[in-house]
């Protein structure tokens, strides 16, 4: 009996010093004082000992029993410790790594030729004011000087609601609801979203533009053309010929359309300008009288000109881009070139 306990200790101890980790540790504790445990089973086989030899045997199994217990009190310390220390190195931060930066967004590119053209006119005076989206016929068309039936309407083909009530198809109704509520002098540019039934790689059903109107005592068409000459010398650059084209809407008289040379081929003819040398770039004109009466302003005491521009168009041609639809797919690796 004494040489199975001697060597069950020597084996135990081996086996506790060798012990990697606590759940090894463990199993080695119910290996020998487990429920089935081998020290348990001698204990329990003790009945079959003499009276004589039990009380000794009894006594040796107890203090092994101690000793074991002890024993594995004390490496499970020091097991526990080396794994903390092995699980703090794994998760050690390295706090003096950079950090990652978010990535950083940047304005839409329509944004930002909007916000070129709005800085532009606010640096001449210009109040910005807004209009809405889903507008009245008589706001998009008739007070433009556009009656129902007049082919006019068919330069804009429209999305209607009911009979009367439609997406605005351009920023024009802003200037009558302005005049309806207020008193020359009149400076405002109206920009915003415009709707038309039309796709294709120049046009989609929602664009931008720029409305603009001035109206005051002494308004000639010269402040238009002087006006609209620095706002496309600040888009397109110093010493580019700008050219006023006789043209027609109803809502101006007379009407011009504004064409800029060509900023691909400086004017010598090329894709981008159908070899006319000329880039057509908004519409303009003296604030047709009629329109005037309308708002119930007196067209002998008061002149004003208008124009309307397209911010999409002004963008393409700035940065070259041939595919409006590209704007609208927020797909980021276009957006990023900007
Ligand atoms: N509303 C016109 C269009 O969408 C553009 C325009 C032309 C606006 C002449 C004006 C203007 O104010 O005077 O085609």
């Amino acid at each position: 009996m004494r040489d199975t306990l001697q060597k069950l200790k020597e084996t135990a101890w081996r086996q506790i010093a060798e012990a990697g980790d606590t759940k090894e540790l463990d199993q080695i504790r119910v290996q020998y004082l487990g429920k089935k445990g081998e020290l348990t089973g001698l204990l329990r086989s003790m009945g079959s000992l003499s009276p004589e030899e039990r009380p000794v045997v009894g006594k040796m199994v107890n203090e092994l029993r101690q000793e074991l217990e002890s024993l594995l009190k004390e490496r499970h310390a020091s097991l526990e410790a080396m794994e903390l220390e092995r699980r703090l190195k794994a998760e050690k931060i390295d706090i003096t790594l950079p950090g990652r930066r978010p990535a950083r967004g940047r304005r839409h590119p329509l944004t930002q030729v909007l916000d070129e053209i709005k800085g532009f006119f606010i640096g001449m005076g210009f109040e910005v004011v807004e209009g809405p989206e889903v507008e009245l016929d008589y706001y998009n068309f008739e007070a433009l000087n556009i009656p129902p039936d007049h082919p006019a309407r068919d330069m804009q083909d429209t999305f209607f609601i009911t009979e009367d009530i439609l997406l605005r198809s351009q920023t024009s109704p802003v200037q009558i609801r302005v005049m309806e509520k207020q008193r020359p002098p009149v400076r405002i540019i109206a920009p915003g979203k415009v709707y038309r039934v039309d796709l294709d790689a120049t046009h989609s059903p929602m664009f931008h533009q720029v409305e603009g109107l001035l109206v005051d005592d002494s308004t000639t068409f010269g402040d238009l053309k002087g006006i609209l000459a620095a706002f496309l010398e600040a888009m397109f650059g110093k010493g580019r010929r700008v050219r006023f084209r006789p043209s027609f809407f109803p809502f101006t008289e007379p009407s011009a359309e504004v064409d800029v040379e060509c900023i691909m081929c400086n004017g010598d003819g090329c894709r981008l300008c159908s070899n006319t040398g000329w880039l057509e770039i908004l519409g303009s004109g003296m604030v047709d009288p009629r329109v005037l009466e309308k708002v119930g302003y007196d067209p002998k005491q008061y002149q004003g000109f208008a124009f309307g521009v397209g911010v999409e168009r002004i963008a393409m041609l700035k940065y070259g881009i041939d595919d409006i639809r590209l704007f609208f797919e927020n797909d980021i690796r276009f957006l990023r070139q900007f």
